[in-house]
């Protein structure tokens, strides 16, 4: 019984997450998205659950069931998943950023499927940045404890810590692929102004276990 309420860390906190790919459309049959499962951000939404959190979770396109007792909100775009999260933002102590958001946007949308129509050239699409909304939240006035990741694949450190500073977060999660993008396990490495921490490798909901627990003692100290 002890254990039980010792491992409720996370017990009266509210925690958003965000997780899986945006997909943004080019035209009604296509589109650009990232690579994402989604597996480690729907596996961080059912250990903050499990830790006593009311968790909310706004996910991208993904194939995955909704952990139990989590508030899952369903979007497309990195323009939606921007218009739900900041309003959510300042109810909550806790902000984990593992989408992988589309940088980049089709400056236009066409209405209608685009036709080859015998042509020889190929089309070409003019790009609009999408909204950091990592970087938004973490600009709020009473924002929440803001935890961002970076998926790279080459110089995984000096990103993270690029990352850090440039969006003034508290704690950055590293993740070097792409060897483990999409699999069920996964090395991380926690950054943060003081240094960094390597977890043991382990798989998805081990490690969002570990982060999480990390994560509540960051939030009591
Ligand atoms: N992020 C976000 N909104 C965006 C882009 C990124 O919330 N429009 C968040 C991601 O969810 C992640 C962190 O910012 O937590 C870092 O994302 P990443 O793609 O690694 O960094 P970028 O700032 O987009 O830089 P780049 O892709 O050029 O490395
Ligand atoms: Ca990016």
């Amino acid at each position: 019984v002890i254990a039980f309420f010792a491992a409720k860390r996370l017990r009266g906190q509210r925690v958003l997450i965000t997780a899986g790919p945006t997909f943004e459309p080019i035209d009604p049959v296509r589109g650009i998205t990232n690579l994402s499962s989604g597996k480690m951000g729907f596996a961080i939404a059912r250990a903050a659950q499990e830790a006593g959190a009311e968790v909310t979770l706004v996910a991208g396109p993904v194939h995955l069931p909704t952990p139990r007792g989590v508030r899952r909100i369903d979007v497309q775009t990195a323009q939606q998943m921007y218009d739900t999260v900041l309003p959510l933002a300042p109810r909550h102590s806790v902000f984990v950023a593992t989408a992988a958001v589309a940088d980049w946007r089709p400056a236009e949308l066409s209405e209608h499927k685009i036709k080859k129509n015998g042509s020889k050239v190929a089309p070409t699409f003019a790009l609009t940045e999408n909204q950091d909304i990592l970087a938004a939240v973490a600009r709020l006035p009473d924002r929440p404890f803001c935890v961002g990741f970076a998926a790279e694949s080459e110089n995984l450190l000096k990103h993270a810590r690029e990352k850090l500073e440039r969006k003034n977060l508290p704690l950055i999660v590293g993740n070097l692929g792409p060897a483990t993008f999409g699999r069920d396990d996964n090395t991380l490495v926690l950054v943060d102004a003081q240094g960094q921490r390597e977890l043991p490798p382990g798989d998805k909901l081990t490690l969002a276990r570990l982060l999480v627990e990390d994560i509540s003692r960051r939030l009591s100290a």
